[in-house]
This record gives C-alpha cells, sequence and structure tokens, in this order.
C-alpha cells in the first residue's frame, strides 16, 4: 500500500493508473475505521481496479462546541486495516494541503439539504462536509467514489454537489454495517457507557418500528412521535425522528413511495444516527393521505 501526505505525489501515480486505463475507486473517511468502513473498501475493490482511501479529520465540518479535538486519531491501525482490507492507496492530506490559507475562502454548499435534519442542528456542518469532499475529489480525480448510507444525508448531499459541479464520478451508497443487536457502527460508540451501549440498539428498533407501521398504513408524523416518545422514555435526547422522501429528503408527497425514516439521539455524550429507508406500496397510504391525493 502506497502512503502519500501530499497531493502532489500522489498524483504522479494516479496519472500513471490513468495512462494504463485503470479504474480507481475513492473512499474517504476520518479515520478510527471500522467493519463499516471497510465494508465501503470491499465495496470500492469490486468497482475497480484501484482503491485509493483518505484519512483525514476535517475541521471545517465539526462546530466550535464539537468533538473536533477529541475524534480518536488512530492512525497506524486504520494503515494495517486499509492495507489487509487491499487498499492501494492511503491519502492522508496535511490541513494545508487541503486547505492552503488556513480558512478556506470558497465554500462548496448544497443550501436544500445542508439546513435540514442534521444541518438544521449542527449549522455549518455540511457546508464542511461539501467542501472537504469537493477538494479530495479534485485530488484523487477517482471514477467511482463510495459513501455509507449510514449518513443518508450526507450521501445525498455528495451525490447533489458531484452532479452541480459535474465531477465525472460515480456515487455509490454502500449499506449500513451493524453490530448484531443493530447498532450502527460508528467510531462514536466508544463515547458509550457499558449501560448506554446497551441502551444504545433502541434507536434502530424505533426506526424500524416506524418504516413497519408506515409500510402497514400508518400516518408518518404519529409514528415519527411515538418513536421520539419511546427513545425519550429510555434516556435518549431526541434531535429528531422524521418520514422523508428518499429521493429529496423533504416532507413526501402525499403519493410518494420512496421514504426513509432519520433518526439523531443523544445518549451521554454520543450524537447517534441512522436511518431506514423502506418502500410504501401505493395501497398501504393511509386515508388522510389518500384522501389529499384525491383532491
Ligand atoms: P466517517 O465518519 O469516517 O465515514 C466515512 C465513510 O464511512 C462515510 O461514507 C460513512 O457513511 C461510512 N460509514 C460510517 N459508518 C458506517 C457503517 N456503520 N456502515 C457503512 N458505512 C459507514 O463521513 C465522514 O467520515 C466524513 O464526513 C467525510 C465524508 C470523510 C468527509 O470528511
Amino acid at each position: 500500500m502506497h502512503r502519500f501526505s501530499e497531493p502532489v505525489a500522489m498524483r504522479e501515480l494516479l496519472r500513471e493508473w490513468r495512462i494504463a486505463r485503470l479504474r480507481v475507486a475513492f473512499v474517504p473517511t476520518m479515520g478510527n475505521l471500522h467493519e463499516g468502513h471497510i465494508s465501503l473498501i470491499e465495496r470500492a475493490r469490486g468497482l475497480a481496479d484501484r482503491v485509493v482511501a483518505s484519512v483525514f479529520v476535517n475541521p471545517t465540518q465539526f462546530g466550535p462546541s464539537e468533538d473536533y479535538a477529541a475524534y480518536p486519531r488512530t492512525l497506524e491501525r486504520d494503515a494495517d486495516f486499509l492495507r489487509a482490507a487491499g487498499t492501494d492507496v492511503l491519502f492522508t492530506p496535511t490541513i494545508a494541503s487541503i486547505y492552503p490559507f488556513g480558512e478556506t475562502e470558497a465554500w462548496v454548499d448544497v443550501p436544500s439539504l445542508s439546513g435540514i435534519l442534521c444541518g438544521a442542528v449542527r449549522p455549518g456542518h455540511f457546508r464542511g462536509v461539501a467542501t472537504v469532499v469537493a477538494r479530495l475529489f479534485n485530488h484523487v480525480a477517482p471514477d467511482v467514489a463510495v459513501f455509507g448510507e449510514k449518513d443518508f444525508q450526507q450521501l445525498l448531499l455528495i451525490r447533489r454537489m458531484t452532479i452541480d459541479l459535474g465531477f465525472p464520478i460515480d456515487i455509490i451508497g454502500a449499506p449500513t454495517a451493524r453490530e448484531p443487536d443493530g447498532l450502527a457502527l460508528s467510531s462514536r460508540n466508544q463515547y458509550l457507557s457499558v449501560e448506554q451501549r446497551a441502551q444504545a440498539s433502541a434507536i434502530y428498533r424505533a426506526i424500524s418500528a416506524v418504516a413497519a407501521a408506515v409500510k402497514a398504513g400508518s400516518g408518518l408524523c404519529g409514528q415519527a412521535e411515538i418513536a421520539s416518545k419511546s427513545l425519550q422514555e429510555k434516556g435518549f435526547r431526541p434531535d429528531y425522528v422524521e418520514v422523508r422522501s428518499a429521493q429529496t429528503l423533504q416532507a413526501p408527497s402525499p403519493n410518494e413511495v420512496d421514504l426513509v425514516v432519520l433518526a439523531a439521539a443523544w445518549l451521554g455524550r454520543a450524537r447517534l444516527i441512522d436511518n431506514v429507508r423502506f418502500t410504501r406500496s401505493s395501497h398501504t397510504l393511509s386515508i388522510t393521505e389518500r384522501k389529499t391525493t384525491i383532491q
């Protein structure tokens, strides 16, 4: 596995691969890797001839009171994981190679997706994500990039940014890797105490129950509210539980069938996010929604 922290040196190698017509897949990460990240590398290997992974804890996507300083940094362990998973290049850019002037002036933003859900409670977060991913895309210039469906809002935002900015890159979503009890793997799970960890999978159960109830014909808002209350009773502090269009993340139109339940909730000092995508067959639209469709 090649390792680069300067984009110029990495680009030399990538240029050779391009001349040899090798297809390059890219998996950006912030490190502290777990099986969820490794599943993205495996997916990437199936999509291309060479796989580039990056590890960069991006300061611009953390708010002033968030965990940028405390975010776990485990680079040598990450490098071992990546090598074992068959990664060809590990790119660990310096802050200066991503933000040459320190403060950036040129931001990338997708306001319709960055201001809602997680973006409403983490102002500036998605602007930081879009900006760093655009820069990483410029340095790596991959043919395809793989992102986790675990961060569903991020995946949609990057898809939209890629199309709007004309990056010739296919954006692939990969399924969420979970613990046996359903908890989505996340670097932030290690902030949980033993007792909190035992409770944490309630978030997945709660949103799965919402998806099942809506599929069976229940109204969207009522079900989301029930889930939010049940999480509060278990000691979570929910930021939101919402059922949205899986295409736009806006409130679904009455006859929309491709839906996603998304939740974000604090448990102790860990902020957990999760989502379940599902298809509502048109005959399960609730009575009120059917009426709206008819009107
Ligand atoms: P990070 O949280 O390190 O996640 C890197 C990639 O791994 C993202 O695409 C994320 O969705 C995916 N991922 C995380 N947990 C997963 C799981 N349990 N199953 C499947 N995939 C999972 O997301 C970021 O970093 C950053 O915002 C980044 C895109 C790198 C920009 O800084």
